[in-house]
Order: C-alpha cells, then structure tokens, then sequence
C-alpha cells in the first residue's frame, strides 16, 4: 500500500488550525491524528498545511492557440502557485459546444498535472443535455453581451432542468464604457421565473456586488486577483498589460472588494493569457495571466483576510459551487491535494519563476508566498518551484451529470 505521513505541520481543517500528522493512502487523506511510522515521511515542521486551490476560472487556450498557453504549461502554472484543480472555460479555438470539440478538448487536457473540470458554452442549445451527462462541469461564461434574451431564456431553462450552473461574464459595453451591473440585470431578470443558479464571473464593481447581494435568486460570485491588486490608477504603467474584461476599476471599487469579501464566495484568477507580442499591437487582446499567482499574493495578505476566510474563498465554496466531489477540504475520505506553506517565506514576484507560455505577468514586484510543495491525490507535483511530475499526472474532475448518468441509483 502507497502510504505517506506529513508530520508536525499546522493543519487547516474544519476551519481550525490543529497541529496533526496527515496519513495519505492511496491518494486520499486517510486519517488526520496521530500516525504511526510508515511510507513516505515528509516533516512539515510547523508550515501550514492548506487544501489545494480550486480555481474554476482558467483559459488554457489549447487547440489552435496553444502558442499562449497548452494544458501542460498552463497546469504547471497552477501546480507552482497552489492551485490543484482548476475549470476550464470554453471560448478556446475551437469553442467547446458540441461533442466533437468537447472530446478535442479533453484530449488536449491530458497533459494536465493538476485535476481539471471543463465548462461548455451555450451556442448550441440542442447540445446541452449532451454536454452534461459527458462531464462538464458548468455552463459559461457566457458573454451576455453577445446573447439573446431568448437564447438566455432557453439556456436557463435547460440549466435549471439539469440542476446544473450557468456562468455569466455580465458586463455590458458600450464603446468604452462598461457597466457590470446591466449586464447582471439582464440575466437576473431573464432568470426571475426560471431561478437557475447563476455564477456571476470576475464581478468587479460595488454597484454589481450590491445587486448580487440583494438579489433572492441562486447567485454566486468570483472577483479576479487584479481586481482586488490593481487598480484602474495602474493603467498607464502596465498599458497593454493592464487591459483585460471588466477593465481595472476604480480605487474605491477595490477597496469595497475588499471590504466585502464576507459577501464574495470565490476568488479565481480569470487566467488569460496572451503571448507578449500579441499584447504590442495598437488593439491588444484583453486578459492577463493569473493561475500561478492567485495564492501567492493572497497568502502574503494574510494580515488582511483571515486563514479561514481564504480558504473558503480558493477551496472550499468552488468545490461546493461546482459539486467537486471530496476536493476543497482537508478531510477524511478526501482526496489529498494538499499545499505546504511557510507564510514567513516572503518573495518578489519575477517573470523566471512563471510557467505560463505568455511569460509576463501584470504583478511583477509585487510580494509573494509560494507553496513549499503541491500535492495531487498523494502525489508531489511542485516542489519549491520544480515540476516533479510527468505531463498527464491530473485528472477530470467530472460534473455531476455523468455522475447521474452512469449511477442506476441516481438516473
Ligand atoms: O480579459 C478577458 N480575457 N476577459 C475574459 O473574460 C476573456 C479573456 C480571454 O479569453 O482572453
């Protein structure tokens, strides 16, 4: 039997921290207590022990713009800075909305080392049921700005049908002005009678936040690393840089972010990445990278936001959001994505510690708490900055429909 003990670390569980040795078998946390020699040891001398990361908002650009980011370097990327699953969303090239592309896509995932769902749109509401009882784990992000309202209509209907959860990138454009809150009206009005649950993606203003919170329907949100970091104040020194969907925000945007994170159920990184040159044009694509550093900076704000707090916000509620079933927790009978962390091990942000193709990031200078390692289901897969895995090391993290599917019980 595989076994591994992780000794004297400080453990975050049942949001408490308790000194305990962590028994590992056979990829899942078998018992939290006192162990026993055997298996692997490995001595965590008072660090703290975190689960993994869950960020269920990734672009890892795999088929045709693999030149930005492939699975492979994308999940690297995760594993360094903590994240242990992460979501995909479905605008790459091509767009997964159909069968076909959903099967292209989880070839392409294979080279995975961290765990991953994978999100499909919503182009081809015929597809819907298909796409569920395959494994997605979330429909979206939809750009709203893009649909109908009777195509948002039909896709809630179908989502709420499904039991499953839509993702909206809610923001409404007009030229360069780009208001959250219409775009997150409109989808809550459409879904009054429906009352599908809906996730609000990367929310970045007060005033949608507010009517998030207001709102009696099944709504969650995430905020982005860089709408909580940066602000629109820092436009002019990143130029192309700095532009992504929603824009950088006001200073008082983000300190109500801040100042509100009770309210806010995840964090995740919006990771989308472009290659430098593709960012030095006249009109740059909009995204930036962010898998690697969305623990890292927020492990260093730890006099800011509470160990608890944080925990629910990377681990626990997307695991409980997108039905991830045994991840997000360190629990018994969970499995053991697992990060070590010493808090006082402090470091500057520098573009040669990035896995990420693209090779930049938009919070370069800014203090870092990197894990001392990233564990799998039982497996090392990052050791202070090293990749110690084989591609293909993570797995699907399949959504709930081929759990029914496949279950007599359940179908
Ligand atoms: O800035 C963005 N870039 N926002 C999004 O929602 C999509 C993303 C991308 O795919 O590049």
């Amino acid at each position: 039997m595989i076994q591994t003990v992780i000794r004297n670390a400080r453990v975050f569980c049942r949001n408490q921290v308790v000194i305990s040795d962590v028994l590992i078998e056979r990829g899942i946390i078998a018992k939290i207590g006192s162990v026993r020699a055997g298996g692997q040891e490995i001595d965590a001398r008072g660090r703290l022990l975190l689960p993994g990361a869950i960020d269920a908002h990734v672009h890892f650009r795999d088929l045709d713009e693999a030149y930005k980011e492939d699975w492979y370097s994308g999940s690297c990327a995760a594993a360094a800075g903590g994240v242990t699953t992460v979501i995909d969303q479905p605008n790459s090239k091509p767009p997964v909305c159909d069968e076909r592309a959903y099967f292209r896509k989880q070839r392409a995932a294979r080279k995975s080392v961290v765990d991953y769902g994978i999100n499909a749109g919503i182009e081809k509401l015929d597809q819907l049921d298909d796409l569920w009882r395959l494994g997605v784990t979330a429909f979206g992000e939809v750009f709203v700005q893009e649909k109908s309202r009777e195509e948002l209509h039909h896709a809630l209907q179908t989502i709420k049908r499904l039991n499953a959860v839509l993702c909206v990138h809610a923001e409404r454009r007009v030229g360069e002005i780009s208001s959250e809150l219409a775009g997150i009206k409109t989808v809550l009005a459409c879904n009054k009678e429906i009352r599908a649950k809906v996730h609000v993606s990367h929310l970045s203003e007060a005033s949608g936040l507010d009517f998030v919170r207001g709102s009696d329907q099944d709504v969650s949100c995430e905020v982005t690393p860089h709408h909580l970091f940066l602000s629109n104040l820092d436009q002019a020194r990143l130029g192309p840089f700095g532009i992504m969907n929603p824009p950088l925000r006001s200073r008082q945007d983000v300190n109500t972010l801040w100042s509100s994170l009770r309210y806010i159920d995840m964090i995740a990184s919006d990771h989308a990445p472009h290659s430098i040159a593709d960012k030095n044009i006249s009109f740059p694509p909009p995204g930036v990278p962010g898998v690697q550093t969305l623990l890292p900076l927020l492990l260093a704000r730890l006099d800011q936001i509470s160990l608890e707090r944080l925990v629910n916000l990377v681990s626990a509620t997307p695991a409980a959001r997108f039905n991830l079933k045994n991840k997000g927790a360190i629990r018994e009978g969970y499995d053991a994505d697992l990060i070590l962390v010493d808090p006082n091990d402090r470091k500057i942000i520098t573009p040669n510690v990035l896995y990420s193709k693209c090779g930049w990031t938009p919070f370069e200078g800014c203090v870092a708490v990197f894990p001392s390692f990233t564990m799998v289901r039982g497996e090392v897969v990052c050791s202070e900055g090293s990749i110690k895995v084989k591609k293909g090391w993570g797995s699907q993290v399949c959504g709930a429909g081929l759990r029914q599917f496949n279950s007599p019980l359940l179908s």
